[in-house]
């Protein structure tokens, strides 16, 4: 019986833990709240989902999904995740996470630094690209004509192998982007982010637009972007946004 461990259980964890269930696998979720806090959650995803500490969901799962605020990262367990493919889904948004030099200034990648703290796990760059609402709504079994692809980056191809057939179990194709260093080609605002996914990508870019004019003058806004049907990306053309896409550091983006 094959698990699936989530650290971090809100917006992109639960969709992803939903078409986990639907494959047969079971998952285990955490939080920073505790095992309570997710009783309608777990109760809601049916008999295959528990709850669990941090701690138990990474030894428990045979895969864990890392999903939470960059601002967290050291707060993931280490020792437990040793050795486990690591799905990391973590994007850095400055007015969230605070300003974090050594990405403002592209010394690094997130991938890298959340690898650098998980020392002995397998990280793979995974379901950073795409909007939550669009993960049910892309999702199609192996073989559909109209499957999307998301990317995936990592330093141990073995590991990004066992990915890739979790992430084909779950409903989406794969494209290889290479190892960490090159998974800044996903990061926010490059070409291949988010908004490829939309059925109408003006509802993405007019939202982000709105998000930057509030952050440059001094608030913070804590909705979320608008809600769109989706648009099936297939893999051939995610590798050309891959290749072709600038990098957006910190300065480069409207949202950060
Ligand atoms: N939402 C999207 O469309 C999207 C798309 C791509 C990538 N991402 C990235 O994926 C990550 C998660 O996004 P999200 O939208 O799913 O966030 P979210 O809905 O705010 O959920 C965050 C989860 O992380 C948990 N958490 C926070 N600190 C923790 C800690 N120290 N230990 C364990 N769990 C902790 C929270 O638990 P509590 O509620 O108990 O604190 C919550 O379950 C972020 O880095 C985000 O940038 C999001």
């Amino acid at each position: 019986m094959a698990t699936l461990g989530f650290i971090g259980s809100g917006s992109i964890s639960t969709k992803i833990a939903r078409l986990a269930v639907a494959a047969g696998i079971d998952v285990v979720l955490s939080n920073s709240r505790g095992p309570e806090s997710l009783a309608e959650t777990v109760a809601d995803l049916g008999e295959r989902a528990r709850a669990a500490t941090p701690r138990e969901a990474a030894q428990a799962g045979d895969w864990v999904v890392v999903s939470i605020p960059l601002s967290a990262y050291r707060e993931l367990p280490a020792a437990e995740l040793a050795g486990k493919v690591v799905l990391d889904t973590i994007n850095y948004y400055a007015m969230r996470d605070g300003r974090i030099e050594v990405l403002d200034s592209g010394r690094t990648t997130t991938g890298e630094l959340v690898q650098e703290h998980l020392a002995g796990a397998k990280l793979v760059k995974a379901f950073s690209s795409i909007s939550d609402f669009h993960i049910p709504a892309l999702a199609r079994p192996a073989g559909a004509t109209d499957r999307t692809a998301l990317p995936i980056a990592g330093d141990d191809p073995r590991a990004k192998e066992d990915a890739a057939d979790l992430i084909s179990r779950l409903g989406f194709d794969t494209v290889d982007v290479g190892p960490l260093t090159e998974s800044w080609r996903f990061e926010p605002e490059t070409d291949p982010y988010a908004v490829p996914y939309y059925a109408v990508p003006d509802v993405v870019t007019t939202f982000w637009a709105e998000v930057g004019e509030a952050l440059r003058s001094g608030t913070v806004p804590q909705t979320p972007p608008p809600a769109d049907p989706g648009v099936p990306l297939p893999a051939a053309r995610l590798r050309t946004l891959l290749a072709d896409t600038p990098r957006k550091l910190t300065a480069d983006r409207v949202v950060a």
